[in-house]
């Protein structure tokens, strides 16, 4: 079975939509014929960071409702659609795995270092450092074999094999173990590396976690502001178009933009507008793209069917809880906890 997870403490933007969302959805589609595919919202993953709580709720049905509007299709009885909290047992195993994993293998863990240094000691919390094990937790419940995750996620998953492999040991064949990266890698077809870039700093990627939102479009943005921060994007002083990530990064990630926006390859997009001189132009040309992009995808968010993503959603959970409760019983008489 194919799992993964989206988080959703924050309005998605247009490289989440690019790098992750369709990825996902294709993904989706192409493999329900010969596998079961579970989608959920890592919600308790939500707050490892601090977040406004009172906009928690609001958020992850808006972010389903945004899967749905991008296509999730929801009448196929192979893609389960759930909201992690909903389903406990993910919380009970992961406390048991967290009995079972080493302070100093946690400590490795990057991306608890690179969050952890971005908001200051005083505001780390044992949950972000915790993280990982509750994603173990949410992977082993299920004997996932394929986890499509960012290259960000890699080494969490590695832990999920690491721990798996330590509890099979020690108790004989508990869980089904993800298979490696490469194997993964080889199932999904080599991650593209697509990386969409901030516009106001084209070396750095359009990330949620930055600010100013200026450089970042979010899919909830008014289509008017979003097309003014493309009329606003920083660009260079060469006067002249080229695919160049190195010298042009800025003009180099509005034709990624189109391009993706046009559906068309960026050597496409790239010849059309080689050797041009006019960023002005460019700029026009890409925000009107966007802004088109932005109205549409907002009305089919607008036209989501609430009662049936409702409705999908508690199928789902239902199902899952069945399944997670019966390896979360399996794991509890392995440890001792149940005769
Ligand atoms: P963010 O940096 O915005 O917080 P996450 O790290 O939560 O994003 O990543 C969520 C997913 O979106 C991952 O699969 C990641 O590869 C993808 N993604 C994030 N930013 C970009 C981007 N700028 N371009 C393409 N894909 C991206
Ligand atoms: N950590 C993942 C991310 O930030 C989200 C996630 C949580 C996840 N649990 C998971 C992904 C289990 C795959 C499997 O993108």
């Amino acid at each position: 079975m194919i799992l993964t997870g989206l988080r959703a403490n924050n309005d998605l933007h247009i490289g989440n939509y690019f790098g992750a969302l369709l990825p996902l959805i294709d993904m989706a589609k192409g493999h329900a014929e010969d596998y079961d595919i579970n989608l959920f919202v890592p919600d308790l993953h939500s707050f490892t960071t601090p977040i406004d709580h009172n906009l928690l709720q609001q958020q992850i049905m808006h972010n389903l409702k945004l899967f749905v509007a991008a296509g999730l299709p929801l009448d196929n009885d192979s893609v389960h659609l759930y909201r992690q909290s909903y389903v406990p047992a993910h919380s009970e195993l992961a406390w048991i795995l967290s009995c079972f994993t080493g302070f100093g293998e946690m400590s490795r863990m990057v991306e608890f270092k690179d969050k952890s240094a971005r908001i200051g000691d005083d505001r780390v919390t044992v949950g972000l450092f915790n993280y990982p094990i509750l994603m173990a937790a949410d992977i082993l419940l299920y004997n996932a074999s394929y986890v499509p995750v960012g290259d960000d996620q890699r080494q969490h998953l590695e832990f999920a094999r690491d721990i798996a492999e330590h509890l099979n040991k020690k108790f004989n064949d508990l869980f089904v173990m993800p298979e490696p990266v490469a194997k993964q890698h080889e199932f999904f077809g080599k991650d593209q590396g697509l990386r969409i870039k901030d516009l106001t700093d084209p070396t750095k990627k359009m990330s949620k976690s930055e600010e100013p939102v200026k450089g970042i479009i979010y899919l909830g943005d008014e289509p008017a502001v979003a097309a003014q921060k493309i009329m606003g994007s920083a660009t260079d002083s060469l006067a002249s178009i080229h695919l160049d990530w190195d010298q042009q990064p800025g003009v180099t990630n509005l034709l990624q933009i189109l391009a993706l926006l046009r559906n068309q390859t960026l050597d496409e997009v790239g010849n059309e507008w080689a050797g041009k001189t006019s960023y002005g132009e460019l700029k026009n040309v890409v925000a009107e793209a966007v802004k088109h992009f932005l109205e549409e995808f907002q009305t089919k968010t607008g036209q989501v069917d609430e009662a049936r993503l409702m409705a999908k959603l508690e199928t789902g959970e239902a199902k899952m809880n069945e399944i997670a409760n019966a390896m979360l019983t399996k794991v509890q008489k392995a440890v001792g906890l149940r005769p």
